[in-house]
């Protein structure tokens, strides 16, 4: 049996003893009492009665092992201009300030603290420095509106948020505090206290008594020392889109979250420590929690925090300049940069001024890597193109070529074989398994591995009903699609209102809520438009209150402002378009799959249940005049 085999079957057989072995990778100040608790089924709990501190396990030891003097972290920001290095000693010593910092304003271990940061080293010392105290951080991404932030404050109710006076979006600046203040100011969980990071470009106003600067405030800390937590509390909330405009706030705790990601850092992506990996994402996703911050610094690695673009920072050659500079041995990044790039530079003019000599492979994520980016970026690296599965939720990938473990060969539209721990099935809608080939639901056995959310944060029953009631026994991934003879994985779609653009997860419904609120909206519709380079982009279909007489195009533009303004640029909703109807049933279901057809210009058969068939040739007229449905 090959490694990769044998790794499954134990990790299924015998999950005490796998993930018990696995955590050995970790310091424990107190051992667990259990591996995997399960007197609580269907929810699991893992290294149940353990206690350690994963600041620890990221930065300190690294240091009293004596590696201080290696590099923990590069900032590269072209936006800025500049690149930094941190080591694990300096990085240790600035989290512990900034933790001191924190304490002195309150913050304790079970305290929560959102983070609403671009892209610079402060983020990743306010998230290390909440672990190290015992207290949970809630990173908000950047490119959320304040009504997002807002909600996020309310649901998770900060002691502390830590933002920054601005981002850089290529060459604009954008100034978060204006948004923080209209968060603040619409949550009615009244936050005591914000620490702001002035950055040069742009300086934020500042509240008296509720604003501190972060070079003060870390400037007059005494350092803190971790604080043990139980390997079950808490480290992390981070809110995903769910089906309603209320975000999903998914837990990850301490003990799992440090076994599994280290463990993955070798027998995923077969990193050894004192390498350099590179995950171009954003601190504000969960890519960013495990593979810019967690996991390579749980494995002494050496993290790049990139803020910057695949492209426009400055040309479509700025990923093979950062792997170059800084030695990557591995990239982790969304389809969609691939396709950005691509775009620009299709006969790789820019890579061929780099030396990619360190460079090992490549991953994907976020999206489905659609057959064409996988052959073109395989074609122009010469190194595997690794499409892997995960979710938030998971915190992981479920699906990978697990090159540490062993290499298996590409399947193009799949992300390879479930990872050990994951036992994936394909389920019908009478719950039955689906035949290899067949399509359904792609669910997964419980217990789920260490390292995926044990719960929604203050939300049990949401949980158990999001995830674990439609097939009992199982997770439901939200996702369709199939596994083939081999055992591949094939994830086609999503079964929820769920679209992926740019590698970012949006609800569809929570667009809806949001132009339904418009006053002169009697209905509407949105739908996941496919898109060249960002796979998806939301479009909607407005039907307008009986009587309202002004032009549509004023209208439109106002339904895709209120979207900026309430859930951000980040939803990319950029096409409104008025109808007098939507297609819907004979018993009012809205027809959006059909839609979808349309737009894409995908061949469809009209539903049978249509209530006016007629309503289908409005809706692909009206997309044509938006540049849709051409084929
Ligand atoms: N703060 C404020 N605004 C932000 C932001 C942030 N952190 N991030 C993005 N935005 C804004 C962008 O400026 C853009 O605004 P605009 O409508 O005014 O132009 C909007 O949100 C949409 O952003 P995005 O979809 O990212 O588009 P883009 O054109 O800036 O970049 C890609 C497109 C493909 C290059 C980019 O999305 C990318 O690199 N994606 C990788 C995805 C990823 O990291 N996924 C995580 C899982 S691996
Ligand atoms: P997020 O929680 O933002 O990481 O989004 C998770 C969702 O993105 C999944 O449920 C899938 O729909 C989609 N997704 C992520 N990775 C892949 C992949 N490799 N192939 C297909 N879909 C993916």
């Amino acid at each position: 049996m090959g490694a990769y085999a044998e790794a499954c079957r134990r990790a299924l057989a015998d999950p005490e003893g796998f993930w018990g072995d696995a955590a050995a990778a970790i310091d424990w100040d107190r051992p667990w009492d259990r591996v995997l608790d399960d007197s609580n089924a269907p929810l699991y709990r893992w290294f149940a009665g353990g206690r350690l501190n994963t600041c620890h396990n990221a930065l300190d030891r690294h240091v009293a092992a004596g590696h201080g003097d290696r590099v923990a972290l590069i900032y590269d920001s072209p936006v800025t201009g500049t690149v930094q290095r941190f080591t694990y000693a300096a990085l240790t010593d600035r989290v512990a300030r900034f933790a001191g910092a924190m304490r002195a304003l309150g913050v304790g271990p079970g305290d929560r603290v959102v983070i609403y940061m671009p892209m610079v080293p402060e983020a990743v010392v306010a998230m290390l420095a909440c672990a190290r105290l015992g207290a949970v951080h809630s990173v908000v991404f950047g490119g959320f509106a304040a009504p997002e932030l807002a909600s996020r404050i309310d649901d998770c109710t900060p002691k502390l948020v830590v933002s920054a006076s601005c981002g850089i979006e290529v060459a604009r600046v954008i100034a978060y505090k204006p948004l923080l203040d209209a968060a603040l100011d619409l949550a009615r969980h009244k936050v005591p206290a914000t620490v702001i990071l002035q950055r040069p470009q742009c300086a934020a106003a500042m509240q008296l008594g509720r604003d501190h600067d972060w070079t003060e405030v870390e400037k007059a800390a005494a350092p803190a020392a971790c604080v043990p937590v139980a390997a079950t509390d808490p480290l992390y909330i981070l809110y995903t889109s769910g089906t309603t405009g209320q975000p999903k706030g998914i837990v990850r705790d301490n003990g799992g979250h440090a076994v599994a990601l280290a463990w993955t850092m070798g027998a995923v992506y077969g990193v050894k420590p004192g390498e350099v990996y590179w995950a171009a994402s954003d601190i504000g996703w969960a890519v960013g929690h495990s593979y810019i911050v967690y996991a390579p610094l749980l494995a002494g690695c050496t993290t790049v925090l990139y803020e910057g673009k695949p492209v426009g920072t400055p040309d479509a050659g700025a990923f093979w300049r950062v792997v170059a500079q800084h030695g990557v041995s591995v990239l982790f990044t969304a389809p969609t940069a691939f396709r950005a790039i691509k775009r620009e530079d299709f006969e790789g003019r820019h890579l061929a001024q780099h030396d990619l000599s360190r460079f090992r492979a490549l991953f994907l994520a976020g999206e489905r890597c659609d057959p064409d980016t996988l052959a073109w970026a395989e074609g122009l690296l010469h190194r595997p193109v690794i499409d892997h599965w995960w979710q938030t939720e998971t915190g992981w990938a479920i699906c990978a070529d697990p090159l540490g473990l062993e290499a298996m060969p590409v399947k193009p539209g799949s992300p390879t074989r479930p990872m050990p721990g994951w036992d994936v099935r394909v389920l019908g809608p009478d719950g039955a398994e689906m035949p290899p080939g067949e399509i359904g639901v792609l669910v997964c056995r419980l217990p789920m591995p260490p390292g995926a959310a044990p719960t929604l944060w203050q939300a049990e029953a949401r949980f158990r009903s999001a995830y674990l009631e439609a097939y009992p026994g199982f997770y439901t991934t939200g996702d369709a699609g199939m596994i083939d003879e081999d055992g591949y994985v094939f994830v086609m779609s999503r079964v929820d209102d769920v679209i992926n653009v740019a590698g970012h997860r949006l609800s569809t419904g929570q667009i809806e809520e949001v132009l339904a609120g418009h006053p002169d909206v009697a209905e509407c519709a949105v739908i996941g438009a496919a898109d060249e380079v960002k796979g998806q982009v939301p479009l909607g279909f407005l039907v307008l209150k009986a009587g309202v007489t002004r032009p549509h195009e004023t209208i439109a533009a106002e339904a895709v402002q209120r979207v900026r303004d309430q859930i951000g640029p980040i939803a990319v909703f950029k096409t409104a378009m008025i109808v007098d109807r939507l297609p819907k049933t004979r018993s009012g279901k809205i027809l959006r799959a059909t839609m979808v057809r349309i737009a894409d210009s995908v061949p469809y058969t009209t539903p049978a249940t249509i209530d006016d068939p007629a309503i289908l040739d409005e809706i692909r007229v009206t997309l044509q005049r938006s540049g849709y449905s051409r084929g």
